[in-house]
């Protein structure tokens, strides 16, 4: 499934940090004129972290999620991570329309009922006049996501246990969605995982909802290998102390959205046409798409250095657009990576080193055996010239 993304929801001002290894990033909208990094260990009484086992892959499974735990006594529900919204959800016992899983896997609404005047009610409601019929009426909501899909729902506060990497274990009561309608169009399948972990930049966000009851700092990351698999984490324990770049993020209109200054593409450590590109870290989104026009131009890059290469273009392969094959199917990015160049993304408004996407970072080898281009056009399934750094193996870490 392609977009995953629920959205693209807006945001403050943020601080990016790229650690280049891997390559995490890390966000944050703290400070505009902060150039330094937050310390990453620190004697504050905010210094603690949650840290989550990430699962899932780009290709084929196209989503990573993580198991939380929510109720007292707590069930375990995998959900998709997404730092493109806001709003975590899980499949609700309520009745449930469009709902997955087996009945007693749903979560059984047990919570306190979010009021409708509550300001986290009026933070999720994308009509812009929130309106309440009386005091005690309940918060619906309804989330729609780039790929078509939605949820539609109650918000409500549960104990959510969390272990904190002090070995302290704490039940905040927060607010999340007990979705009992959900949809799903077109060729994308009904959703697999229990919900949604919404890691936005907006107050309703558990990361925000963490925060402001003082339990973490600002931050969240996340850490995805190539082979599948990775770590997040909430709050600044686990920032790795070097490696890490740092960029303003933008105010965007969405507030859930990270986003970047501009950002200049290099190939093979050369300046290219593609400039200026303002881009949107979005988890929740499979793949990393440019803008047709940037996109085109990536594409001529790579076929121009592909020449005199044992690699043609492989037009039969329904698992990607742009795919190439070599004289024997290939069995791993392993058997190719040496064929193709790393790519930059140079971000013109910092002079920190630039976020490097070596082949290994940009290249899914399909089960045809073939290699396919993991950036897609995202004109062409009307993200418009917005560009997406999707899920692919990223890591990012966000201070919102
Ligand atoms: C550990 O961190 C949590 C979350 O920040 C905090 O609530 C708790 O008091 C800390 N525990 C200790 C023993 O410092």
């Amino acid at each position: 499934m392609v977009v995953k993304s629920k959205g693209i929801p807006l945001a403050t001002l943020l601080l990016i940090l790229f650690l280049s290894a891997i390559f995490p990033t890390s966000f944050s909208n703290q400070v505009l004129n902060s150039k330094k990094p937050i310390p990453s260990s620190s004697a504050s009484s905010l210094g603690s972290s949650v840290a989550f086992q990430i699962k899932g892959n780009v290709y084929p499974l196209g989503y990573y999620t993580v198991s939380l735990a929510i109720g007292n006594p707590p069930k375990v529900y995998d959900l998709d991570i997404d730092t493109g919204s806001d709003l975590t959800w899980v499949q609700c016992d309520a009745p449930c329309k469009g709902c997955t899983l087996p009945r007693n896997r749903l979560y059984k609404p047990h919570g306190d009922l979010v009021k409708c005047v509550d300001p986290l009610c009026a933070a999720i409601q994308s009509a812009p006049n929130h309106h309440c019929a009386g005091p005690n009426e309940q918060c619906d909501y309804e989330v729609e996501y780039a790929d078509q899909g939605s949820s539609l729902g109650v918000l409500l506060r549960d104990n959510i246990p969390l272990k904190f990497t002090n070995g302290s274990l704490a039940r905040p009561m927060l607010a999340f969605g007990c979705g009992y309608d959900q949809t799903h169009h077109g060729q994308n399948p009904p959703p697999s995982t229990a919900g949604v972990l919404g890691l936005g930049n907006g107050r309703t966000s558990i990361l925000s909802q963490l925060h402001s009851l003082g339990l973490i700092r600002n931050v969240v990351g996340h850490c995805l290998s190539g082979r599948g698999g990775g770590f997040l984490f909430f709050g600044d324990q686990l920032i790795p102390p070097s490696g890490v770049v740092w960029t303003p993020l933008l105010q965007s209109s969405s507030a859930q959205h990270y986003k970047t200054g501009p950002a200049d593409l290099f190939f093979d450590r050369k300046t290219t046409s593609v400039k200026g590109l303002e881009l949107i870290f979005d988890s929740g989104s499979s793949y990393t798409y440019f803008n047709s026009q940037a996109h085109k131009a990536l594409v001529n890059l790579i076929a121009n250095d592909l020449r005199g290469k044992p690699l043609s273009r492989a037009t039969g392969d329904p698992s990607l657009p742009i795919c190439w094959k070599g004289p024997k199917p290939f069995k791993s990015l392993h058997d190719v990576t040496s064929n193709f160049k790393p790519l930059l993304l140079s971000f013109t408004k910092s002079k920190n080193s630039p976020l490097q996407l070596p082949p290994e970072a940009y290249l899914i080898v399909t089960k045809h055996g073939n290699v396919c281009l993991g950036i897609l056009d995202g004109t062409e399934i009307g993200l418009g010239n917005t560009n997406i750094i999707g899920g692919e193996k990223i890591s990012n870490t966000n201070k919102f």
